[in-house]
């Protein structure tokens, strides 16, 4: 207003007729502007348009603080499951649930782990987007298990299944195997299997989705990305391994 009244004022001879304008017609419009933007998002909010017209889904992140000791201890499993569970269940309304990396460290169809998560969705009428441990289900040499992140539906069915692509070396494969006869520094045997990265899709909410699994986020080239691409970007990690440090990239 202070920049249009000087404006006005340089040919005021002219241009006086300007000045009730000025003064008062202008705020007038911004008022009307404003309160019509206002009473927009009321009424989109009021009738539930605002997902119509933003296309916004809503999201829960559930962070458990687990310390990483206690992460693979078959005792305190339950208890882990049960906490994400119940932080998964407070009241409010949510369309995606997002778990973090190796939140479920069995696979989720083993029957008692389904059924508890299956639970969990219906009473929500969510999707599960969770971090795991998952296998192709074959033995041997061809056996293979990868670093996961995968979507379940209230109907126990599963959208897609992400493997994480880079790995971390001496934390989830070992660097010149053949050569060095060391186990890697965590739990389990196996190596894990690196995926092709790439997006996935949740159709049910019309999302396409670029995972990041922990230090995978640290890769320009493979972060890099549009928004005509994709709706999302799920940067998933377990800061649990630093204890208590605040970390750019935990593996
Ligand atoms: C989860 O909630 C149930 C029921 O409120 C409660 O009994 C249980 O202790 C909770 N578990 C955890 C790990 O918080
Ligand atoms: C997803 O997109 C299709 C086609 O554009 C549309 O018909 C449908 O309503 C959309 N679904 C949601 C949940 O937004
Ligand atoms: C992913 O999360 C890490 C922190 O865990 C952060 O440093 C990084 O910038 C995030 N990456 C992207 C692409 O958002």
């Amino acid at each position: 207003m202070y920049w249009i009244s000087i404006g006005v004022s340089v040919y005021i001879e002219e241009f006086w007729w300007a000045i009730p304008f000025a003064l008062f017609g202008l705020p007038i419009i911004l008022a009307f502007f404003i309160g019509a933007t206002c009473d927009f998002a009321f009424l989109a909010k009021k009738y539930n348009y605002y997902q119509f017209i933003f296309c916004i889904s809503w999201i829960r992140l559930v962070q458990p603080s687990i310390p990483q000791s206690a992460k693979w201890d078959i005792e305190e499993f339950w208890r882990n499951l049960d906490l994400h569970i119940n932080l998964s269940e407070k009241p409010g309304e949510v369309d995606l649930i997002i778990w973090s990396e190796a939140a479920l460290v069995v696979p989720y169809v083993y029957e008692p782990v389904k059924i508890k998560i299956l639970n969990m969705l219906q009473n929500k009428d969510a999707i599960l987007i969770t971090g795991g441990v998952t296998e192709n289900g074959k033995v041997n040499q061809e056996g293979e298990i990868y670093t996961s992140l995968y979507a379940l539906t209230p109907e126990g069915e599963q959208l897609f299944e992400y493997h994480k692509s880079h790995l971390v070396p001496f934390g989830e494969y070992m660097p010149l195997k053949k050569l060095l006869p060391l186990k890697k520094l965590t739990p389990g045997i196996m190596d894990y299997t690196p995926g092709d990265g790439g997006l996935v899709k949740v159709d049910r909410h019309n999302l396409t989705i670029k995972p990041l699994i922990c230090y995978e986020s640290i890769f320009p080239n493979f972060v890099r990305t549009t928004n005509e691409a994709l709706d999302l970007i799920i940067n998933v990690t377990n800061d649990a391994w630093y204890e208590q440090l605040i970390t750019v990239y935990p593996p």
